[in-house]
């Protein structure tokens, strides 16, 4: 899979863009990384099946967040769009990949508190 570095690329597309626009990236995204990496090694407990169905989880979770970016760029900002539609693409395919791959479907419970921590560090990049 060649997820991983197509993240890598969205990261640094995101950072370009930003330059570009003379703004930078949120404060609060050292404590993002750590974050994921932890959540990343509790992810891991749940074996192949359960990994994967994370991976399915956070591409659907993403492409949701990128779709109500994309409704909320200005119609002018082409080279923005541009950037957030291709991440966008490599996401589905990301989530299509695992989904072929033999992802298990996560518990409501899990799903629901991926959308809170989620909601909780767009709003914190928003002030930070
Ligand atoms: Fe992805």
């Amino acid at each position: 899979m060649q997820a991983a570095p197509e993240e890598e690329d969205h990261l640094a597309w995101a950072q370009e863009r930003l330059a570009e626009l003379g703004d930078r990236v949120s404060y609060a995204n050292p404590f993002w990384y750590a974050g994921s990496f932890t959540i990343g090694l509790f992810a891991g407990i749940g074996g192949d099946r359960g990994n994967l169905g994370f991976v399915v989880e956070t591409e659907r979770q993403v492409e949701e967040h990128l779709t109500d970016h994309m409704d909320r760029l200005p119609p002018a900002d082409a080279r923005s769009r541009a950037i957030v539609a291709a991440m966008r693409d490599d996401e589905a395919r990301h989530g299509a990949a695992a989904r072929e791959a033999g992802a298990g479907e996560l518990p409501l419970p899990v799903r629901a508190l991926m959308r809170a921590t989620a909601k909780l560090m767009t709003l914190t990049a928003y002030r930070f």
